[in-house]
């Protein structure tokens, strides 16, 4: 009876070995149920309401909201990291950070350090003046003894020394410097872009500040992202067309823009 049995499990045994050997493929393997979760790096600049600005102690406008979104498409963690303006570029092509999302203008120049993903938005350089001032219009700018002020390594600091000299632009590392320095009488006008303008006009009720009828330039915004690293500029663009498609980005606009 013993010996049966032995003979019996032995053949039970082969059994099983021939059916592990047959070429059924194998299962997908299970996902590690805990992965670690990859981290996302932005770097922005936050004193660009309402694209970047604090809320209390908390960075929110509508690139972290279109970048958080961006992150949970691709399974990622976000984290966004407040430096200079002008460190931004150069640190997503030093590889500092993943992408670079301040509403940031795609030009010539940024361009041949970074890549740009596809637009998510548009911005219009404006101009910022003080009743009772030197500027009442574009044209009054090129006066003698004009300073305009901008933020240092904006579109609007090239634009402004480009075309009005060098020696009558004063950089400010945040935009709400520069409106202090309108404020206070340290430059005549704030040249900047349309919608950070119009809040931080609102944000100074009482200081006599106006934004001037004629728009400067048309600039559209992207993300910068490392020019090494094409398959995240492939994905931030799948991302982004979905979030066209489905509305969020829309949404997310009309959620700070009104
Ligand atoms: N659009 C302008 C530029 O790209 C200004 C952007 C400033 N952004 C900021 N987060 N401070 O140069």
């Amino acid at each position: 009876m013993k010996k049966l049995f032995a003979v019996l499990l032995a053949a039970m045994m082969l059994l099983a070995m021939v059916a592990c050997g047959n070429d059924t493929p194998d299962p997908t393997p299970t996902p590690d149920p805990t992965p670690d979760t990859k981290t996302l790096y932005m770097a922005t600049e936050g004193t660009f309401p309402p694209y970047e600005y604090y809320d209390g102690d908390k960075l929110v406008g509508i690139d972290v909201d279109v970048a958080n979104a961006i992150a949970e498409k691709l399974g990622m963690k976000l984290e966004v990291v407040d430096i200079a303006f002008d460190s931004i570029v150069s640190g997503v092509q030093a590889g500092k950070y993943d992408m670079g999302m301040a509403g940031m203008t795609v030009n010539e120049e940024r361009l041949e350090k970074v890549n740009f993903s596809d637009s998510y938005a548009t911005g219009i350089q404006v101009v910022i003046v003080k009743e009772g001032g030197k500027v009442k219009s574009l044209d009054d700018m090129a006066a003698d003894g004009v300073v305009i002020g901008t933020q240092s390594g904006t579109t609007g600091f090239l634009f402004a020394s480009e075309d009005f000299g060098d020696e009558k632009v004063k950089g400010f590392a945040k935009t709400t410097d520069a409106v202090e320095a309108l404020k206070n009488g340290q430059v005549d006008c704030v040249m900047l872009d349309n919608e950070p303008a119009k809040a931080l006009v609102a944000a100074n009720p009482d200081a006599g500040l106006s934004i001037l009828d004629t728009a400067y330039a048309n600039e559209d915004y992207a993300i910068a992202i490392n020019k090494q690293n094409t398959d995240l500029l492939n994905q931030i663009n799948a991302a982004l067309a979905e979030l066209k498609a489905d509305g969020t980005l829309q949404g997310i606009i009309d959620k700070y823009i009104k």
